[in-house]
């Protein structure tokens, strides 16, 4: 038990969004932050954290709360066990009672097993360093690797005595049930023996995204070519190997910053580049890359940089499950190391400067990297160039954004000496395909009916319900706006007199810019609440901060049937400017100044009737909640909503145009 003044503490001190970027990387979006949802997997970031509400919300899968149930959600823990989470990211020390035989029996079996290999990681180190044998033996052998002591901490390192069953009796003796033991495979035992299945390696410890410790690696000090060199884990309920890359906890702050991620093969790669001062790496131990493990990485950064030994054999046949990282949306990199060389060898040659020039002057992005590979082999053979063709064009199209996919053609189209239109033409065959498959039926199911606007999910209560479709139908507009004329020039300085922006001469205004800009920027609930129309937004927004131009063509394959849909209907001249004046309400004239008018008109228009919107559902919950803090809570976002209703007002009073 935690008490309640210990408790209180705790989360006065959490803030959700330091909670939250241990996991989840976030863009700022005006007053709040926006990232992928680490609890489905999605594409389309809907995933917001408020740091001023101190809640995160998903507008894809729902999952909502604060920072207590953020840490429950997505590390499977019980509510004490968050706060003590949290408690320790926040040095606030937390007096517990001694726990019992009996208290370990309660907790839930996944506990268990991380509190056992806790317990085990923390005996395994205390004996390399405090242990006779573990010194001579252990400490020996690390400090011949060249891992200095600060190494061997930042990886919890440790040795397992050499003797049969001294790990599994100390870990009985202090109260460990067997049973937990044997399932996290640290004791092998029937009902004649017990013994230690690490003894006598030195202790490679896995540790979860969250830093505790759910499996080991452990390495033999012999040189006998029929023992194992590594020994590991078995599968158990809190380690899959196929959803952890070894490395994670360490390198996430890294990656996050650095907005990269090297993947290397085994542990001594990960430790030996951290020590040398390249953080951002992690490992896939040994097996082939599998879809989580790549989400896990998507979660810190969309650019992976693959090492490669000089002399893996293992290229070639790893080429294909790089097709699922390409998939993934992530940009893949490959550096190959010089003949002989792997990441921890290599490593120590050289200091994290000269190795860092090292990377960035010999990564090779992968397609490339694959062409040029196996064009090497396929010259002279013309029925292996056309399949080799095939092989490169498939890698090509599973990569999700149109603008990258043409680069790599033009590139490929060079290595290969081939038109590109062909490549065009094999993509297209293989996205045509796909999108036959999965999106031309619900295209046509849906076309007959699109001129009405869709109902997605929306709550409303019958009061306020006619307004909210007024709004709904604003969102829309502003939407189609924006993904038909998002790239187009707005303002420039020459506008400055109307539209009070203060842009300098070489400066300007899209579309896109000025209609995320005003959503976002002045309080978190102007946003839309149409989910598809919310989705879009934040969609150009990200492409906006990324960089990117709004490509309507290219969202018709979006992989949300919704997106693309909705994409594929503005495309079929579902909204063009002469809608507009038909209904009279601007003069006949050039887009640009049709857009000058119609873009500040509909965001004004929104917001007046959003505002309104808001402020009547404020009014209605004020009724009915008797509760002082939410009431409180309630006033101060219905004084925030009258502040800029008035300013909307003035604004409105102040500018002809937007009569
Ligand atoms: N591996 C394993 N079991 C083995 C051999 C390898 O699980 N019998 C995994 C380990 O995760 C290891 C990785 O594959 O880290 C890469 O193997 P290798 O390159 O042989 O090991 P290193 O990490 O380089 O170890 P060392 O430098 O100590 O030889
Ligand atoms: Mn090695």
């Amino acid at each position: 038990m935690i008490d309640q003044s210990t408790v209180q503490k705790i989360i006065d001190s959490a803030q959700i969004l330091e909670i939250v970027q241990d996991f989840v990387s976030l863009k700022k979006r005006g007053v709040n932050y926006l990232g992928n949802c680490p609890f489905h997997n999605e594409k389309t970031p809907s995933f917001t954290v408020s740091p001023a509400k101190g809640i995160y919300k998903c507008f894809g899968c729902g999952k909502a709360g604060n920072s207590i149930s953020f840490i429950m959600e997505h590390e499977q823990l019980t509510y004490p066990e968050a706060l003590k989470y949290v408690a320790k990211k926040y040095n606030i020390p937390v007096v517990e009672k001694e726990e019992t035989n009996e208290d370990i029996q309660e907790k839930e079996n996944r506990e268990s097993l991380m509190i056992v290999s806790g317990f085990a990681q923390k005996y395994f180190t205390s004996i390399l360093f405090d242990d006779t044998e573990g010194i001579t033996i252990g400490q020996s052998y690390f400090k011949e690797r060249g891992f200095s002591q600060q190494t061997i901490k930042a990886f919890e390192l440790g040795y397992c005595p050499d003797k049969r069953d001294a790990f599994t009796a100390h870990a009985l003796k202090n109260g460990y049930k067997l049973d937990f033991l044997t399932q996290t495979g640290l004791t092998v035992a029937n009902e004649s023996y017990k013994f230690d299945r690490f003894a006598g390696r030195v202790m490679f410890p896995v540790h979860n995204i969250a830093g505790r410790v759910i499996a080991f690696g452990g390495r033999t000090l012999k040189n006998d070519k029929k023992i194992a060199k590594y020994l590991n884990s078995p599968e158990s309920e809190i380690y899959h190997k196929s959803n952890i890359l070894y490395g994670i906890f360490q390198a996430k702050r890294a990656i996050t910053k650095l907005d990269k991620c090297f993947m290397v093969e085994g542990y001594t790669d990960v430790i030996s580049m951290h020590q040398a001062g390249i953080e951002n790496v992690v490992a896939s131990s040994g097996t082939s890359l599998t879809v989580n493990q790549i989400r896990l990485v998507k979660r810190f950064t969309n650019n992976l940089t693959i090492l490669y030994d000089g002399d893996a054999a293992g290229i070639k046949a790893s080429l294909r499950g790089i097709d699922l990282v390409l998939e993934e949306g992530l940009n893949v990199k490959v550096l190959l190391l010089p003949e002989g060389e792997d990441p921890d060898s290599f490593s120590k040659q050289m200091n994290s400067a000269e190795f860092n020039n090292y990377i960035a002057d010999n990564e090779t992005d992968f397609i490339t990297f694959k062409t040029k590979l196996l064009f090497s082999e396929a010259q002279k053979d013309p029925l292996k160039k056309a399949t080799l063709i095939s092989d490169i064009v498939r890698s090509i199209s599973v990569i999700p954004d149109s603008i990258i996919r043409s680069v790599y053609v033009k590139e490929c189209s060079q290595i290969l000496d081939a038109n590109e239109e062909v490549l065009y033409s094999e993509i297209s065959k293989i996205l045509g395909k796909k999108f036959d498959d999965n999106r031309k039926k619900e295209f046509y199911a849906n076309s007959n009916t699109s001129t009405q606007s869709t109902s997605y999910q929306q709550t409303s209560t019958p009061q306020v319900n006619k307004q909210n479709n007024i709004c709904e139908e604003l969102e829309k507009e502003i939407t189609s706006l924006l993904l038909t004329y998002g790239n187009e020039v707005l303002f420039t300085a020459r506008d400055n007199d109307f539209t009070g922006l203060e842009l300098e001469a070489h400066e300007f205004v899209t579309v896109a810019i000025y209609i995320t800009d005003s959503i976002f920027g002045e309080i978190d609930d102007l946003e839309f609440a149409n989910l598809l129309y919310r989705k879009l937004l934040n969609m150009c927004f990200l492409f906006l901060d990324e960089g990117k131009q709004i490509d309507l063509q290219e969202l018709t394959h979006h992989e949300d049937g919704e997106i693309s849909h909705f994409a594929a209907e503005l495309l079929g001249g579902g909204y063009t400017l002469s809608k507009l004046w038909e209904r009279g309400d601007y003069v006949r004239n050039t887009t640009e100044i049709t857009l000058k008018k119609a873009v500040p008109k509909k965001i004004m228009e929104y917001k007046e009737k959003k505002v309104d919107l808001l402020l009547k559902e404020a009014e209605q919950k004020l009724k009915t909640t008797s509760e002082p803090e939410e009431q409180k809570q309630i006033m101060q976002t219905y004084l925030n909503l009258k502040r800029l209703q008035m300013h909307l007002a003035k604004s409105l009073g102040d500018r002809i145009v937007l009569k």
